[in-house]
């Protein structure tokens, strides 16, 4: 299910007013909920320079009494400084039962075997296409690290959400496959290897209510 029909499947029917933090420069999935009919809200300090559903500012920056019936941040949440803060603004701007909805990377569990799968289909990758390949799966892992060093990792996500918010659902899901193309990754293998044990999955989505509200 792409991005888009799962953030659909679990928010409340429109009409319904939503945020979604990090949109991001094109603002895909938030141009997706307008067009659902959702009264959308989308912020990111890098938004699309437009009137309409577009804010260019941080969380941190929303004003306090914005309400809303769903909350999404996609890809969003292991790059904000301060979570826990972060997640408290999250959890004081839903209504009651509205959902949180998140899709996410768990960058820290990139392991030897999934290094190893990762650095095989790049390699071919770049046999076929012409692209960069790092020199071993040792030196993928290390770039990996450098690239997100600073940002949170899964345990440490988990566990500030866990302190605000009760889970409905969450679900491991294929990620490598965005760096690579489909000639040597789809998202179907890198399912199949992760059903099979063979690598881990990077991904994750998750939905939860705020709790004690
Ligand atoms: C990896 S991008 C994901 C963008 C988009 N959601 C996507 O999936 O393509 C993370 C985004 O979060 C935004 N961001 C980082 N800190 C933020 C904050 N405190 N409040 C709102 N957006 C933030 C960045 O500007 C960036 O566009």
């Amino acid at each position: 299910m792409d991005t888009t029909r799962f953030v659909l499947s679990q928010l409340p029917p429109p009409p319904a007013r939503v945020l979604e933090i990090g949109t991001g420069g094109e603002g895909t999935l938030a141009r997706a909920l307008d067009g659902a009919d959702y009264d959308v809200v989308a912020i990111d300090p890098a938004a699309p320079q437009e009137e309409g559903i577009f804010r260019r500012l941080k969380i941190e920056e929303l004003s306090d009494d914005e309400l809303f019936h769903g909350i999404i941040a996609v890809r969003t949440l292991h790059h904000l400084t301060d979570l826990g803060p972060a997640l408290d603004k999250i959890r004081d701007h839903l209504r009651p039962r509205g959902p949180l909805v998140l899709e996410e990377i768990g960058w820290d569990r990139l392991d030897e075997p999934t290094a190893e799968w990762f650095h095989r289909q790049q390699r071919a990758l770049a046999a076929t296409k012409g692209s960069e390949a790092a020199a071993s799966a040792h030196e993928l892992m290390a770039e990996w690290r450098d690239e997100h060093v600073g940002l949170h990792g899964y345990e440490a996500m988990r566990e500030e959400i866990d302190a605000r918010f009760r889970e409905r659902f969450f679900s491991w899901e294929p990620f490598v496959y965005h760096y690579l193309d489909d000639s040597v990754a789809t998202e179907a293998l890198e399912r199949s290897l992760i059903e099979a044990d063979a690598i881990r999955a990077i991904g994750w989505r998750y939905v939860g209510e705020p709790s004690g509200k």
